[in-house]
């Protein structure tokens, strides 16, 4: 069975080295072993095989294969040729070589290198990862995937790292059951085949869970269609599924004593077939214990493995029971059981009644078809379907419905649903009655049957042994799947917290037989999607990539294989969809007529061909395609055409167990059969029908290829180098078959023109920008910038890298370890620098609290000794100066006091000023006075802002002021002009003037300047500037009366005129006045004194 030469993690324990803690590149480094010491054979990364063809590369991997060179790398890829015999390339020195090797070594492909990548990836990128190991069947990818998980669990704290440690022990127990899950679902699930002896009969993915430090904490498997038609019938040649040889071979004679076996293979009918295998590369016997001991670590107690090996002991038995055909009364069918202690033996393994296992067997329970009142009437019935067998009305006892040579009165509807009857049927069984006592009933009422009606029919002796089959795969595959379920429920992940995932995929291999079924039909569909997604990763998308992001690319051609999966899996006509229908259809012939639809359906497809439809580049005038055999289809797959017999399609696609064995085995008294039939509960709610066996698959293929394309795939394509599965030969165009259809060359140009690494410019930033000054700590600009400048403070060459639109490359693996180094240098100093911030602090820390410590240790030392003074030379005792103290305490605590009261008053008193303040500003704001220069008021202010108040006063009164002046224009500033010299010359002087003040001065009194006469005058007497004119009094000389006249001043001289007739009575040089005076009371008088040249003469002037 693990005919690998990987030494198990429990097996090796002992020989290992030292386990390091810490990452590769840190721990103690040793030379790698000489196991893994490059040999220079062949080209081990064929990126650099020259000239790179399909020839040159088997070339290759046969000189590498000849010296037990497995691995080789192929771009993404890495190929692993199967050596069918123990190689020492696994030990837990290389494995801690692989572990411990400098970012920038170079050591020889190997899976452990690839392991060890996806799963640095996941720990230092947190990034969620997938193994995905393909191949044909027999090629390896078992023993790879087992490979990679025993290397990913061990990854983290080292193979010996959970030995070492006590708090590790959890990892180490997950650890176990992760490894032991894989010999407990293979001595279950694996078969010798012919094309491998440990062939995996169902598929397989399992998802590790790590913590952050990369140490599983748990995992989940899921299986995927378990071949159970191996159970009851093999290939010759083949084997069944190994636990049947283990157990017999294996288990001591008291467990075989109480589970009633023998441990002669001969004994039992579904392990004879097998029964001339040589044996030489299974120890059934070896491998029992190894089974028993994964049983023991996955938890199962002593107790479920007894129920475990029950169940397929019953199996086992089962499949001795045969079958004598009878005949009923009614001239229809029956059989009765023909080797009854059989029957007896299972029944005391499942706890059940002989009677009801053998009905279960032998009979069918069935829905009467539509009322049918007389036999008359009664049209002649359909042939019942080979799978009910002949009816009777009631069976036991001979109560039968129908007269003895009647034909039945009435029939199954071949139409009728098997859930319709199903639904009935548990109608009847939630009522408590049981079927016989509703049949009995039935009869009592007179012989005639309604549509709904329960009928019980006898199976033929060949029905009974197909029932007794598919209860035989019904009990095998559902103990499988609880298996299953055991062992997740063994590895779940217990702990809370951060996790990330790695996937392992170990799926079925492609297989070609003589004789392909619908079991070879699924596998190799899986193997079809399994391509498809390979294919899409390794050359679709990066090319796809490239030109999207605008960088040069020559495209590369590979093989497409999406029509064969569109043709397999398309919605309404894909061949699953067909055979879907045909399955609902029902009835007999289904094989035959699903052939005929999918001929009609899928005919057209280049990749499909049937006897009747041959493929597009066939000559059309061909009557018939006698290359493919009767009730065949071939397709034309990516790894080659495969033939399939259309044979048991139908009934495998629709997998469902008669109800009557459900029920017979949800009865028994055996633990586990309950969990395994739920559907035989009575008291079940679900009516619902299960989705068939093909698109139950085609969904779970569904997903588990989305699950995929959600991480980062790492790549392991197995080669089988011979089909003789044997070592050290090499079979040239077998291997070269592989490598054409899995695509490897064309991987390794698209991988050689292309990059190694492509990223994101953000996270690529991210990543690396500690590396760069400009981009550390943090970079605010365009991340393709932040980029560039980092790439151009690094020691690399610019031809390395590519910028693409949205994403950089990097081209070779070597640059991506550099930038990686670089990148763990740099964290090494950053880590550098934290602890030397951190110690500083504690330092500093630790420093302050001795400082205190110091004046607290001073002060009470102080305290002693001044007390120790103190009592000697001031005080008596000790009392005394307590009490000074405690006076000197109080002292201190009143000044202190003191202190913090006159702070509280300044503050208090300075915040009480400032409202002050504010409400003084804020009182004036709202009461300023008028805006006009003569107002003399201002609000009051309190004395301590008196000062405050002038200055705001004076601010008030000449903004006012400019506000004022600034209203006046050229005229109104010459009227102020004259103003103020009237007020220098007359203010104070002259007691009239305030009244004046406030009249303005226009000079001209009599609009003199308008009078036509005037104008004449003046131009005569060049008085044409009249300054002053106005009618004033004179005071005559002679009588001293006032007489009227018009007085004019202009700027050349001083007249007087007649008011009336404006004649010039005096005229005076303006040259001549020498003196004006005014009296300084409250009269209006005025004097000129004017210069003649013989007398002086005064004028006397009243001013009206
Ligand atoms: N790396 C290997 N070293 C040694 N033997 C191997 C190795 N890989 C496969 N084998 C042999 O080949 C057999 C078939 O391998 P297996 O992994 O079961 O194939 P697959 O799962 O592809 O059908 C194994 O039982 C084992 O004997
Ligand atoms: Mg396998």
């Amino acid at each position: 069975m693990s005919s690998g030469g990987v030494p198990s993690a429990a097996a090796t324990s002992s020989s290992q080295c030292c386990g390091q803690h810490g990452s590769r590149g840190h721990s103690a480094r040793r030379a790698p072993p000489l196991a893994i010491h490059e040999q220079e054979v062949g080209v081990a990364d064929t990126l650099q095989l020259e000239p790179l063809t399909e020839e040159a590369f088997v070339a290759n991997l046969q000189q590498r294969f000849k010296r037990d060179l497995i691995y080789t790398s192929a771009g993404d890829v890495l190929v692993s040729v199967n050596p069918y015999k123990k190689l020492a390339l696994y030990s837990l020195d290389v494995v801690e070589a692989y572990r411990n090797r400098p970012i920038l070594s170079h050591l020889p492909p190997h899976i452990f290198a690839l392991a060890d990548k996806a799963h640095w990836n996941l720990r230092e990128r947190n990034e969620e990862q997938c193994v995905v190991v393909s191949g044909e069947s027999g090629s390896g990818k078992t023993e790879a995937a087992r490979i990679v998980l025993q290397y990913v669990t061990v990854a983290g704290s080292g193979p010996s790292g959970a030995q070492q440690d006590p708090a590790l022990a959890p990892i180490k127990l997950i650890r176990d059951r992760l490894l032991q899950a894989g010999p407990l679902l293979e001595a279950f699930g694996n078969a010798k085949t012919h094309k491998n002896d440990n062939s995996s009969r169902f598929g397989k993915y399992l998802d590790v869970e790590f913590d952050f430090k990369g140490d599983p904490v748990g995992g989940t498997f899921t299986s995927y269609l378990l071949e159970k038609s191996r159970v009851t019938r093999q290939l010759a040649g083949e084997r069944n599924f190994h636990i049947f040889y283990q157990l017999l071979t294996g288990a001591d004679i008291q467990l075989l004593k109480s589970l009633k076996l023998h441990r002669n293979i001969d004994n039992y009918a579904f392990l004879r077939p097998s029964r001339p295998l040589s044996m030489e590369t299974i120890d059934d016997k070896r491998d029992f214990q190894v089974t028993k001991k994964a049983l023991e670590t996955l938890g199962f107690s002593a107790e479920d493995v007894v129920q475990i090996f029950k169940v397929v002991a019953s199996v086992l038995k089962l499949g001795n029971i045969g079958f004598t055909p009878t005949s009923n009364i009614d001239g229809t069918e029956g059989c009765t059981v023909t080797n009854d202690y059989e029957l007896f033996e299972v029944c005391g393994l499942l706890g059940t009644n002989p009677m009801e296992l053998t009905s279960a067997l032998t009979q069918r329970t069935i829905l009467a078809g539509p009322v049918l009142d007389s036999p008359s009437t009664n049209p002649a019935p359909p042939p019942p379907p080979p799978s009910c067998g002949s009816l009777r009305g009631v069976k036991s006892g001979g109560c039968s419905s129908s007269a003895a040579g009647t034909p039945p009165s009435f029939v199954p509807s071949s139409s009728m649903s098997s859930t319709a009857s199903r639904d009935v049927y548990e109608v009847c069984e939630m009522l408590q009655h049981s079927t016989l006592a509703r049949l009995t009933l039935a009869d009592e009422r007179g012989s005639t049957s309604t549509a709904g009606e329960l009928v019980v029919a006898d199976l033929s002796a060949s029905e009974a042994t197909a029932s007794r089959d598919i209860l035989c795969r019904a009990l095998y595959s559902r103990l499988f799947a609880w298996l299953v379920k055991q062992v997740n429920d063994a590895t779940r992940v217990r702990k809370y917290g951060k996790r990330k995932v790695l996937g392992i995929l170990d799926i079925y291999g492609f297989e070609v037989f003589e004789q392909n079924g619908f079991e070879q039909f699924i596998i190799n569909f899986c193997n079809e999607k399994l391509q498809q997604a390979v294919a899409d990763c390794t050359l679709r998308q990066r090319q796809e990539e490239m030109l999207r992001e605008g960088i040069e690319w020559t495209p590369v051609d590979f093989f497409n294989n999406t029509p064969v999966c569109e043709l397999i899996e398309k919605n309404n006509h894909g061949i699953l969809a067909v055979l879907d229908e045909e399955s609902q259809r029902g009835g007999p012939g289904g094989d035959e007529s699903f052939l005929a639809r999918l001929c009609h359906t899928c005919g057209s497809s280049a990749y499909f061909e049937t006897r009747n439809c041959a493929p597009h580049s066939a000559p059309s005038d061909l009557p018939c395609n006698t290359s493919v055999p009767p009730n065949c289809f071939r397709l034309r797959h990516y790894a080659g055409t495969v033939t399939y017999g259309v044979t048991g399609f139908v009934d495998k696609n629709n997998d469902t167990l008669p109800l009557d064995l459900s029920l017979a085995m949800f009865r028994c008294e055996h633990p586990l059969l309950k969990n395994l039939f739920p559907e035989g509960n009575p008291k079940r709610t679900t009516l619902k029908r299960a989705a068939s066996a093909g698109t139950q698959f085609k969904i779970s293929v569904g997903a588990l290829m989305g699950n995929l394309q959600s991480k980062t795939p790492h790549f392991v394509r197995c080669i089988k180098p011979n089909e003789l599965k044997q070592p050290r030969i090499f079979e040239n165009a077998l291997v070269q078959h592989q490598v054409r259809y899995l695509c490897l060359v064309q991987t390794i140009k698209v991988r050689k023109s292309s990059f190694a690494h492509s990223e994101s410019y953000e996270s690529f930033l991210h990543r690396y920008k500690m590396l760069s000054p400009h981009t550390w700590p943090s970079w605010r600009g365009s991340a393709v910038e932040g980029a560039s400048y980092l790439l151009r403070d690094l020691p690399l060459s610019s031809p390395h890298f590519a910028f693409g639109r949205t994403r950089i490359f990097v081209r070779g693996e070597r640059t991506v370890a550099e930038l990686e180094e670089f990148r763990r240098q740099r964290l090494e100093d950053l880590a550098a620098l934290v602890q030397k911030m951190w110690r500083g602090y504690r330092c500093r820390q630790r420093y302050i609290l001795m400082r205190q410590s110091q004046i607290v240790i001073a002060s009470a030392w102080r305290s002693w000794r001044e007390w120790q003074i103190g009592k000697t030379r001031l005080f008596k005792g000790k009392k005394n100066l307590f009490c000074l103290y405690r006076v000197a305490r109080e002292e201190y605590r009143e000044l202190k006091r003191r202190k913090q009261i006159e702070w509280a008053v300044q503050v208090i008193q300075t915040h009480y000023l400032q409202w002050r303040r504010r409400q003084f500003l804020q009182r004036l704001c709202v009461s300023l006075p008028s805006e006009s220069p003569m107002c003399r008021e201002w609000p009051a202010a309190a004395k301590r802002l008196s000062d405050t108040s002038l200055l705001l006063r004076r601010i008030h009164h000449k903004w006012r002021c400019h506000k004022y002046r600034l209203k006046f224009d050229q005229t109104a500033r010459n009227r102020m002009r004259e103003k103020v010299t009237a007020s220098i010359i007359f203010r104070d002087r002259k007691a009239s003037y305030p009244r004046s003040v406030s009249h303005p001065f226009l000079g001209d009194y009599v609009r003199l300047r308008q009078n036509v006469q005037w104008k004449k005058i003046c131009v005569e007497t060049n008085d044409q500037y009249v300054v002053f004119a106005d009618i004033i009094n004179k005071i005559t000389r002679s009588s001293g009366k006032f007489v009227p006249i018009l007085f004019v001043l202009s700027t050349s001289s001083m007249l007087i005129l007649d008011q009336r007739t404006l004649q010039i009575k005096y005229r005076v040089p303006a040259a001549d006045i020498y003196r004006l005076s005014l009296s300084p009371y409250l009269d209006d008088v005025a004097i000129f004194h004017i210069k003649a040249v013989s007398l002086s003469i005064e004028f006397i002037f009243f001013f009206l």
